[in-house]
């Protein structure tokens, strides 16, 4: 091999390793775009509830009084249909004469009206209804808020078999 046909290899081996350095180094500057962001979907309308049934308020009392009475325990004594268990029947309580006997022994005629059902609750031996014996009943003073209260008398009143609505 000539001297010149030397120098010519070594021109290409010297080009080849410019490309190639070029090629690999230089291509580090090449920015990939990152697609935008996308913007979060819209929130998915929640479909509206179907309306409750209308309950009135004095319904909700009703149900809630109901309850109550229940998980309470005053229907382990007191029925709604009429049956006398420990203590008297709340069916056709309200709106109607009640012959109690006072603490001194006195009987006397009471209409029960919400009033009387608010002390017969609160304070059963008030008035003792004939018939039935006193201290019984638990003593619910203080341990049943106003509206739990009014819950319960709006069950009791609602068993009153008249369809009286004030
Ligand atoms: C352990 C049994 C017992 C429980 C529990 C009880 N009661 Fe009574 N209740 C009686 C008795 C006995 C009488 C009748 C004697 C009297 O007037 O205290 C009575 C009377 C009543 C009266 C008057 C009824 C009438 O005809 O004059 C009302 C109203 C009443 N209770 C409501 C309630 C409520 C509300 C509860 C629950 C929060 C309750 N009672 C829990 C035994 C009970």
């Amino acid at each position: 091999m000539s001297h010149s046909h030397r120098w010519v290899l070594y021109g290409f081996v010297l080009v080849f390793v410019l490309v190639f350095v070029t090629a690999c180094g230089g291509g580090g500057q090449q920015q990939t775009q990152q697609p935008a962001s996308q913007p979060s979907p819209p929130t998915t309308e929640q479909p509206a509830q179907p309306p409750a049934p209308a309950q009135s308020e004095e319904e909700q009392l009703i149900a809630r009084g109901q309850y109550l009475a229940t998980s309470i325990g005053c229907t382990a004594c007191h029925s709604a249909d009429g049956t006398t268990l420990v203590g008297p029947t709340w069916k056709g309580l309200y709106g109607h004469e009640v012959t109690v006997i006072l603490p001194d022994g006195t009987e006397t005629t009471v209409i029960a009206d919400e009033e009387y059902l608010r002390e017969s609750i609160l304070n059963p031996n008030a008035k003792i209804t004939k018939g039935f014996q006193a201290n019984l009943m638990p003593i619910y003073e203080g341990q049943l808020n106003e509206d739990d209260l009014k819950a319960l008398i709006e069950y009791i009143k609602s068993l009153s078999g008249e369809h009286s609505h004030e």
